[in-house]
């Protein structure tokens, strides 16, 4: 683990990020291709926004392009699911003992979005300790970090350089809150139910956010659609990941622990306003879909040139089933 902590100067929206990010990308050569599908070795590669080295499938762990990750922030941005800002802001209120700041811990926060949206949704000084195991997306997520709460209080952030499945029981000690987002479906059942008794023992809400829920609509229709789905969400669930599975997961275990857990959707809603992600996400679907059924690939690769050139002419609008879960423990004094 390493940390470092910032005060930041300027917030830094999506826009902002964009230009901290260098053309080349903070990860250096090799490591920037975007999506699965724009990559060689694509038919190995995991899902939309990984490269080729999927978990699982090599000791190397997926790493995240920044690229990528600045290109669904704004889609991320739009699609979290604000229902649940209100039952939070209650549960921080609850807290046994108000901290004088919120301490706010981020898993796998790559270049720190969920901060970005949040932190100026919410009231009073902040400390964000910001967790990933990737260095260079660390770095970006210290840069562009949020400055100013929602009433003006100063926001801080720290990066802690690590595998958040391996957290040592100590790690979220004194957190008034625990998030994370498009995390949950990259992990194992045992690791999404250490993440949740880890939440548990720390006595605070979690937000968990933007997990896929296993379902895409495409419009208009393909009959192929139903068949690379099927295919994507079996690659997502290659070697024990949760993939569509992880929201029911994780919300038992939580409710195994007395937590009570609400969940509402949040899908991405791709139309001609975001083409280049929308294109992103196809080539990455259908890389996936294809990496676990070899033998879609010539019908997946007519499809995917007929998507995207309908992409391209503005004709194409899909939606991407995501869910976002809200832990909270039922009593301030420890009911959990
Ligand atoms: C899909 S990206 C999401 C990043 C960010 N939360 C967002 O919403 O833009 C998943 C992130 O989780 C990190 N990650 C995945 N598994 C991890 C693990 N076991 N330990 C630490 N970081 C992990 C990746 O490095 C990546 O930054």
């Amino acid at each position: 683990m390493s940390g470092t902590t910032r005060r930041t100067g300027t917030a830094l929206g999506a826009g902002g990020l964009a230009r901290v990010l260098p053309g080349a990308g903070p990860t250096g050569p090799g490591r920037e291709n975007p999506v699965a599908g724009d990559v060689p070795e694509a038919g190995e590669a995991g899902r939309p926004g990984e490269t080729a080295s999927a978990r699982g499938a090599a000791d190397e762990p997926s790493r995240y392009a920044p690229e990528w990750l600045r290109l669904r922030e704004p889609a991320d941005a739009a699609a979290r699911a604000t229902e649940l800002l209100g039952p939070l802001r209650s549960g921080l209120a609850d807290l046994p003992a108000p901290p004088g700041r919120l301490v706010v811990h981020d898993l796998g926060c790559g270049t720190g979005s969920m901060g970005r949206w949040l932190a100026p949704r919410l009231a009073g000084a902040q400390h964000w300790v910001l967790h990933d195991r990737d260095p260079s997306l660390l770095h970006v997520a210290a840069v562009a970090a949020p400055a100013d709460a929602a009433d003006g209080s100063p926001v801080t952030v720290e990066t802690r350089r690590g595998d958040v499945t391996r957290l040592p029981p100590d790690a979220l000690a004194g957190a008034s809150l625990v998030t994370a987002s498009a995390l949950l479906d990259v992990l194992t059942g045992e690791e999404a139910d250490a993440l949740a008794a880890a939440c548990v023992r720390a006595r605070c809400p979690a937000l968990l956010t933007l997990t896929v829920a296993g379902r895409v609509d495409l419009t208009p229709a393909d009959p192929l659609d139903a068949e690379i789905a099927e295919a994507f969400n079996a690659h997502q669930r290659r070697s024990g990941l949760l993939g569509p599975d992880a929201v029911a997961r994780t919300g038992e275990a939580f409710a195994a622990r007395g937590v009570a857990v609400r969940v509402h959707p949040s899908p991405w809603r791709l139309g001609p306003d975001r083409r280049e992600l929308t294109a992103q996400w196809l080539r990455g679907w259908v890389a996936a879909a294809v990496a676990q059924r070899p033998g879609l690939r010539a019908r997946a690769d007519r499809h995917l040139a007929e998507r995207l050139a309908a992409c391209r002419a503005g004709e194409l609008e899909v939606v991407v089933h995501h869910s976002d879960l809200l832990a909270l423990p039922r009593s301030a004094d420890g009911g959990v």
